[in-house]
């Protein structure tokens, strides 16, 4: 498991969620199940609900009677809440962005470093693949990806190169979209180049904010009084939706206030500036650095 993900900020964000033995907790994403491992440990009669929509990630179950593994979209947090009779939960670990082993498995299609299929999918069971964004998507849609998930100030150069290799031949491999913005790369920053678009594909094929934000809205709903949200985000745009959700229940992050003058959102939160990892933290995992913490508590 270790070799699968090494949990990040493990615990900061075990501590965030202050739980009790019989309490039942949402671990969001379970990848490696490292978070879901603590968090079982200082259960007695509680439970864990656990998401990943990776079968790869399912594959890691650790095996104990109070975990309740799914194998699907974290955005159907209330569904599955429900189904299996809890109605409301004490707290909520996510732990956004990609495993380890999905970066490392060379054939899932994550990495800049391999030649692989043009995949990006976490879940194999859905209809769109980094192929089909290539190979279908507009010049405007291309741009527009490119400039918000990628930050890639000349997104519509990039969507226009896109366009011009694939009227000769479609993106099959990773190594054809390397081959397709080859000459567009900076050679000081060639690897940050291509992580950047690698990543907004990865956004795109996943919806990845459309997910945090569905599943930000229904955690407000499912927690019980008292009951923590921690995030950890990996990139600004998921940490800006999680830092507007906690504050103010929305994507915005302008706080509605009700006829009395009292803001709506049910969170408080608890966590003004995000939680860094450490220094030696990252010395020990460099996939960390990148990471903040928030918590925010139900009000
Ligand atoms: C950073 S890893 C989590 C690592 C985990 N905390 C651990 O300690 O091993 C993120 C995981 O979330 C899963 N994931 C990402 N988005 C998801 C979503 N919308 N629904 C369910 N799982 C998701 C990924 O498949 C991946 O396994």
């Amino acid at each position: 498991m270790t070799n699968y993900h090494i949990p990040v900020m493990l615990k900061e964000s075990i501590d965030a969620l202050q739980i009790k033995p019989d309490g039942i907790y949402v671990d969001a994403t379970y990848g490696g199940g490292g978070h879901s491992k603590q968090i079982l440990a200082q259960l007695t009669t509680g439970k864990l609900i656990a998401f990943d929509r990776d079968a790869d990630a399912v594959k890691n179950e650790v095996g104990d009677d109070n975990l309740i593994l799914v194998n699907d979209n974290f955005s159907q947090l209330t569904k599955y809440v429900k189904l299996y009779r809890f109605m409301k939960v004490d707290g909520i670990l996510a732990d956004f962005g990609i495993s380890s082993w999905q970066i490392d498995a060379a054939e899932r299609g994550f990495s800049t470093r391999f030649d692989a299929e043009l995949d990006m999918r976490m879940d194999k069971r859905s209809p769109l693949s980094a192929k089909d964004v290539l190979n279908t998507y507009d010049e405007a849609a291309l741009s527009h990806l490119l400039k918000e998930y990628g930050d890639i100030i000349n997104g519509r150069q990039l969507a226009r190169a896109i366009i011009a290799y694939r009227t000769v031949q479609p993106f099959n491999t990773t190594f054809d979209l390397k081959k397709a913005l080859e000459s567009m790369a900076s050679k000081a920053d060639h690897n940050k180049f291509f992580a950047k678009i690698f990543q907004a594909i990865r956004i795109e094929v996943n919806q990845e904010l459309e997910e945090i934000k569905s599943f930000l809205t229904q955690s407000d709903e499912v927690l019980n009084k008292s009951g923590r949200l921690v995030c950890i985000s990996y990139h600004s745009l998921e940490d800006r939706l999680v830092k507007n959700y906690m504050r103010a229940g929305n994507e915005s992050g302008d706080v509605e206030k009700d006829f009395f003058g009292n803001p709506k959102a049910g969170l408080k939160v608890i966590t003004r500036k995000p939680l860094l990892p450490t220094e030696e933290e990252i010395k020990l995992n460099s996939r960390a650095r990148s990471a903040k913490l928030r918590i925010a508590e139900k009000a």
